[in-house]
């Protein structure tokens, strides 16, 4: 962590995965018909959260993988992304045989290029976010994770970090954590992830496990890993309290400022990647609800030019 973030400043271009699958047993019979990725957080549906952050990295190419029920249903809502300024395309997880299988779905998708790959039910806010994705998308070697630290390690990845800030372990779901930093679902990866991950055998309880991966890059030395302070909100949303959680945090913050998180028409048109034409079509298309009052805010006001800062 002590060393510069930044190899090279030319830029690449890294491709984006949205993993989307999965059964949301934990919020049984909410998820029952409907993906929990597509369940409210707030205002805006799950999966705007994670597709907001790969585009605040500059990340406009993107897979989206969820299951054969969900998959035509994220489709219908999301379409191939021009509304957004960006491409979307879609692929099946027939079973979720773990986060890892993400890159052996998207082999194809990646073909040599870098990846961010984040869980559509991971939710991030933070001051300096953008510059923190930027800065780790700029690394062209190695793969770049976060460290949080959590009150319940035992509940996700777990990495331990030496005095120098560098990973020395990285265990999933250990019952006796090595340190409080929990690994938050996004993952910037060489373009070495898909091979490393057709390495991988199925853990104890069956899955490719992400952690598994990672310990290709820890082992070779290129695993960086990057403190997410204090500063910076990174929630999960998959049990009743935690989604209740996350919808009250955002309901909070864009009461206050009057600005909504995660908008992607407004991440979108702050970057000049969608014009006013677009920007009043997708208004009209929402028509009365508050999500697309602000559309129309954006459009009338300067607040569309870098309110998402
Ligand atoms: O949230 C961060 C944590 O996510 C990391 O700290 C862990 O290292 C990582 O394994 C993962 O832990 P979870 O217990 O949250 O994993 P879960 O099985 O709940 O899956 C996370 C999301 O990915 C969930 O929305 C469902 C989706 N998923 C999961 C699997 C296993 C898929 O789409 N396909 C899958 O095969």
């Amino acid at each position: 962590m002590g060393e510069s973030l930044v190899e090279s400043s030319s830029p690449i271009q890294r491709r984006g995965i949205v993993l989307a699958g999965g059964s949301g047993t934990r919020l049984y019979p909410v998820t029952r018909a409907v993906s929990k990725q597509l369940m409210p957080v707030y205002d805006k549906p799950m999966v705007y959260y994670p597709i907001s952050v790969l585009m605040l990295a500059n990340i406009r190419t993107i897979l989206l993988i969820s299951t054969p029920a969900d998959l035509p249903v994220f489709q219908r809502l999301l379409k191939d992304g021009s509304q957004f300024g960006i491409q979307i395309s879609y692929a099946l997880q027939p079973e979720p045989r773990g986060l890892a299988e993400a890159y052996l779905i998207g082999a194809e998708f990646l073909r040599g290029f870098p990846s961010c790959l984040i869980l559509g039910d991971n939710l991030f806010y933070g001051h300096n976010l953008t510059s923190i994705l930027y800065q780790a998308s700029l690394r062209k070697r190695g793969a770049t994770i976060f460290a949080y630290r959590v009150a319940n390690p035992s509940a996700y990845g777990v990495v331990e970090l030496g005095p120098d800030g560098k990973a020395l372990s990285l265990e999933e779901k250990p019952s006796k954590p090595r340190s409080p930093y929990a690994i938050p679902g996004i993952y910037f990866c060489d373009e070495r992830a898909p091979a490393f991950a057709s390495r991988l055998r199925p853990s104890t309880r069956g899955e490719l496990e992400i952690t598994d991966l990672l310990r290709f890059y820890l082992e070779e030395g290129s695993l960086h890993v990057e403190l997410l302070g204090r500063g910076t909100a990174w929630m999960d949303t998959g049990t009743p309290d935690a989604l209740h959680e996350a919808s009250s945090f955002v309901r909070a913050i864009e009461h206050r400022q009057g600005l909504k998180v995660a908008c992607l028409e407004e991440i979108a048109y702050a970057k000049g990647w969608i014009d006013e034409e677009i920007l009043e079509r997708q208004a009209l298309l929402y028509g009365n609800s508050s999500y697309g009052a602000y559309l129309r805010f954006l459009l009338h006001s300067e607040a569309g030019q870098n309110s998402w800062e």
